[in-house]
């Protein structure tokens, strides 16, 4: 979702479209940049990759002051118009903005007659700054940021006082400095490719940037201390000769090893024996494929817990009324840890006094700072927008964390907790052994790829596995799907099984295989392709067979056949696999 990113210093222009190339994995639709000139700002953007407005712009003069956006589309369509950066009326400013500016049309009436370019929320900002300008520019800038709603890191360049300023509200903003210079950009990581130090610009705060440094303000004008620190340094962006999402997966089995070690490592679960004797429910929460992880945890957590484990999608959680208290623990699960929904359901947490941790693959994220403990997954970085490895690992983490809190309630025996980690210990290995079968996934991805729908279906802790599955299939595909509990088919779904569409069938437990049998022959005998993910054999299915594991682990390991399958389907489309259309791999918006 959409990057900015905006620099004072020598080479200006080529290094944001350095930039915005690593921000590219965010996901977006169009990109720009501006470059201040002596008394004016020179604004250049394209629809589509950054590849395109790089051959747009062609050889321009450098500068020493830039911004730059990648655009991912939410008000107006996909166009140049649409995309960022937007100059103000007389040229004075220009500004890139990544978030949602709610107020902008009773913004848009108050400006009565003026003439805007584009159908976005954020070109009010330039209009704003032009209006509140009096000779002063960081008074514009205040007097704007006073009139916005809604989510905004917002990178400004000033042509009276060559000087960046930024806005921020509820969406990521890190302002970086290095003998070089300054920096303002939406993630750490970018920002770590030239910052020597970094600081996470808090909610409702204004950013002054120039040669002398940079200076924080509150919306009132009160000057602010913000601490900086320095930032792990991201690796150049790695380049592989297929798809990141196929690399992704084939990582699965070392990443494992690094999620219980790390777990271990870093002090495991954290809380006293006291606190957690106490509680009185613990929420999972989070997004699409995080909050799969999180619903995975619950089920197979229900054999052990005696408290409820309630996941929850974090959208949900903001706007429901769930309840919240001392005796509550959120674990707030997220692979990029800057998805909003997620970040909001967190302060709510907090605002109502329960303990909020987070589960994430990215230190220094905005849900790092916003929980009071971080469990960090050793996923290793992730670029395709369909999440893999991560999903693995937070069930690695989830586990261990749930397990441990069984065992200071005393639901878990040590014997218990002993096999589960001989069962991880094996884990990798049992992972390994179905990547190996990848050309078999391969070839039923060919007869699979023409389905009208592919229905997954499961039960009880196999239900989750079955939702993950056919995520990953719909996003990467577009073919339609739907996860369903097994059960649950033929009170209504069934009416849309026939020859034409395929059902993947998870089937990890023994005690109910015989049930899953009699939903295959169900689905089977109305005409549907079936294939079954299982340590078992089933009549009328091909197999996709997973080696026999630990019965709280299996969730982990079924997952994988489910992102080779999809994955498969998704190259036989001939679908762009890492970059899906309308999805962006950081949801930095609510
Ligand atoms: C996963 O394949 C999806 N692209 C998406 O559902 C993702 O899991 C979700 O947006 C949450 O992201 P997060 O883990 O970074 O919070």
């Amino acid at each position: 979702m959409c990057g900015i990113f905006g620099m004072i210093g020598d080479g200006a222009v080529g290094n944001t479209l350095r930039a915005l190339g690593y921000l590219e994995y965010r996901g977006y639709d169009s990109a720009g940049i501006a470059a201040l000139r002596k008394d004016r700002i020179d604004v250049y953007k394209t629809a589509g990759r950054i590849a395109a407005l790089k051959k747009f712009i062609g050889d321009v003069p450098e500068t020493d002051i830039a911004i730059g956006h990648t655009r991912w589309a939410t008000h107006g369509e996909v166009c140049a118009a649409n995309a960022h950066p937007f100059l103000s009326p007389q040229g004075r400013f220009a500004i890139v903005h990544n978030g949602i500016i709610e107020n902008y049309r009773d913004l848009r009436r108050e400006l009565n007659g003026a003439l805007f370019t584009s159908d976005t929320d954020s070109e009010i900002v330039a209009h704003l700054l032009e209006k509140e300008y009096r000779g002063n520019a960081l008074e514009a800038v205040l007097a704007t940021a006073r009139k916005l709603r809604g989510s905004f890191a917002i990178a400004i360049v000033s042509v009276s006082d060559r000087v960046l300023y930024a806005i921020k509200n509820k969406s990521p903003l890190i302002v970086g400095m290095s003998e070089e210079g300054a920096y303002l950009c939406s993630d750490i990581r970018c920002a770590s490719h030239w910052a020597s130090s970094v600081a996470v610009t808090p909610d409702d705060t204004v950013v002054e940037l120039s040669d002398n440094g940079a200076r924080f303000f509150r919306l009132d004008g009160t000057p602010i201390e913000v601490a900086f620190f320095a930032p792990d340094k991201a690796e150049e962006a790695e380049r592989v000769d297929g798809d990141f999402m196929l690399k992704e997966i084939t990582e699965i089995p070392s990443k494992l090893r690094l999620a219980e070690q790390g777990y271990f490592s870093s002090g495991g679960l954290g809380l006293t024996r006291d606190i957690a004797r106490r509680l009185s429910r613990v929420y999972l929460i989070g997004c699409g494929t995080a909050y799969h992880s999180g619903l995975e945890a619950a089920a197979v957590a229900r054999q052990w817990l005696d408290i409820d484990v309630l996941p929850v999608i974090a959208s949900e959680f903001i706007y429901d009324n769930y309840t919240v208290d001392g005796d509550t623990l959120a674990i707030f699960i997220s692979q990029s840890g800057e998805t909003a929904d997620t970040v909001r359901a967190c302060e709510r947490v907090r605002r109502s006094g329960g303990i909020a941790y987070a589960v994430t693959n990215t230190d220094s994220s905005s849900l790092t700072f916003a929980c009071q403990r971080t469990l960090n997954i050793r996923a290793g970085a992730e670029y395709a927008v369909a999440s893999t490895k991560a999903y693995n690992c937070q069930l690695v983490t989830l586990t261990l964390m749930l397990l441990d809190l069984g065992r200071m309630r005393g639901t878990v025996s040590d014997a218990t907790y002993d096999e589960v980690l001989r069962g991880l210990e094996e884990l990798p290995r049992a992972v390994e052994k179905i990547l190996e079968d990848g050309y078999g996934i391969a070839q039923l991805a060919e007869q699979l790829k023409n389905s009208t729908a592919i229905f997954y279906i499961g039960r009880t802790a196999d239900y989750p596995t079955a939702c993950e599955g056919s995520l990953k299939l719909k996003e990467i595909s577009y073919i339609h799907s739907e996860a369903y509990p097994a059960g649950e088919l033929k009170h209504g779904t069934l009416a849309l099984i026939d020859n034409t569409v395929a059902v993947v069938a998870i089937a990890t437990s023994r005690e109910l295989r015989d049930k899953m049998a009699s939903s295959v022959t169900e689905v089977a005998t109305r005409g549907a392709k079936v294939i079954a993910v299982s340590p078992y054999t089933f009549e009328n299915a091909v197999r996709l067979a997973i080696p026999e594991t630990h019965p709280y682990l299996y969730g982990i390991a079924a997952a994988v056949p489910l992102q080779l399958l999809a994955y498969y389907i998704a190259k036989r489309l001939g679908r762009d696999v890492d970059k899906p259309r309308n999805l962006a791999k950081s949801v930095t918006v609510e």
